[in-house]
């Protein structure tokens, strides 16, 4: 039964109160056994009979929970730095995918790419990843574009969770864009997604989630609301890419649908925050996909005095976010977001769970929950954002077990 001391400030995050309670605990000790916590407090408080147990020192650093991200695409073929560059250069995201770039590309180098190899490549990711301190991620297909493709993809990840200890939880993401061999009948291709690829994806038990892009350029309202109607039959709980080139009444699909998260929603509508508060959907925020394609970034502001739990993700992919950078992501969110550095912490951790239906398990330390945090070298949560310095994680701990 290890036992962690010697905490500056111990942020739980628990869920209680608003966006900004992370309800810290000075000079904290937590207690765990068979990687579920067992105990938290304040370290004078601890119980006698964990007074004799080995102990661990966090050298009086500050400590929280294991980082969330809920919201990346981990698997793909190839990378885009050519279109990277040729954004600088002044080509926007949308021109870039009409000239047959963007998502298409890398649709066509996952097609080409055997499962091995896609499994040796996101295997690598999985592990950079993690040694940030991100100890759950959510990873999406949306690259295979064709039955085989799709579960192809989606078995990568079956085969991650079974070989990695990070928690995961898997999204099928088939309506991402249409593949080329549609393009003149999308219609056929919104079919096969119904009929062929949800049945198989469910029949295979590969996801958990259904999430679409809803957008002008990939998939419309009526599309969507078809699509996430099979993927509930199903059991797949929607999810979308809503409101970020324009807004087209996507976040007001995701309350209407029972969504678990809306993401992205740079233009979003004051309708879309009222509905998406009332039916309690997360929004996550992506602010490395503005980053990266010089887009207006998301005032979550707005969205938290609407009544609106705002989660923090990477977006990783290789076009439009091409860094898993968790930390930066919650830094931009506290500059350009208009968070507070305990409001993004909730973000990446007790909300970031929420967003895919993990709450009970993770995202804050608690009695019960898994035995997930990170020791960091920071003073407190506000000089870890100010001072940026990537994650500054000296070592965590992910189902009780030591990591880095
Ligand atoms: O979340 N918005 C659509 N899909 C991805 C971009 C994927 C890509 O560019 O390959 C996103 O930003
Ligand atoms: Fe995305």
């Amino acid at each position: 039964m290890p036992v962690l001391k010697n905490i500056s400030t111990l942020y739980t995050c628990r869920d209680e109160g608003s966006q900004t309670d992370v309800h810290p605990i000075q000079n904290g000790a937590v207690a765990w056994s068979a990687g579920t916590i067992e105990w938290i407090g304040q370290e004078s408080d601890l119980p006698d009979k964990y007074q004799k147990e080995e102990w661990i020192d966090a050298g009086g650093k500050m400590v929280i929970p294991g980082l969330v991200d809920c919201h990346t695409h981990l698997c793909f073929g190839g990378w885009r730095a050519d279109e990277f560059e040729m954004r600088i250069q002044g080509r926007s995201y949308l021109e870039i995918a009409k000239a047959g770039g963007g998502i298409l590309s890398t649709v066509k180098a996952t097609r080409a790419a055997s499962e091995d190899e896609l499994y040796e490549k996101a295997s690598g990711l999985l592990k950079e990843i993690q040694k940030q301190g991100v100890t759950a991620i959510e990873c999406k297909s949306g690259y295979g574009l064709s039955l085989e493709d799709e579960l192809k993809q989606l078995r990568v990840y079956k085969r991650l969770s079974e070989e990695s200890n990070v928690h995961m939880v898997s999204t099928f993401l088939g309506a991402h864009t249409i593949p080329p061999e549609f393009k003149e009948n999308r219609k056929d291709y919104i079919n096969l997604v119904i009929k062929e690829m949800i049945p198989a994806v469910a029949e295979e038990n590969l996801a958990e989630f259904c999430d679409i892009f809803v957008e002008e350029s990939a998939f419309t309202i009526e599309e969507a609301r078809a699509i996430f109607e099979a993927g509930k039959k199903h059991g797949l709980t929607p999810k979308l890419h809503a409101d970020q080139l324009s807004s087209g009444g996507g976040a007001e699909l995701a309350a209407e649908v029972g969504a678990v998260s809306a993401d992205h929603l740079e233009q979003i509508s004051d309708e879309g925050i009222k509905q998406m508060a009332e039916k309690g959907v997360v929004g996550v925020t992506l602010p490395l996909a503005s980053l990266y394609t010089q887009q207006p970034y998301l005032n979550c502001r707005i969205l938290i005095d609407g009544g609106v739990e705002v989660a923090v993700a990477t977006d990783f992919n290789p076009g439009s976010a091409p860094t898993f950078d968790l930390p930066l992501a919650m830094m931009l969110t506290c500059n350009h977001g208009r968070l507070t550095p305990a409001e993004v912490l909730k973000g990446a951790t007790m909300y970031a769970a929420k967003a895919i239906n993990r709450d009970e398990k993770i995202g804050s330390i608690e009695r019960g929950k898994s035995a997930d945090f990170l020791i960091i070298d920071a003073e407190n949560v506000n000089k870890w954002m100010y001072h940026y310095r990537g994650s500054r994680l000296e070592f965590g701990f992910l189902k009780g077990n030591r990591f880095n």
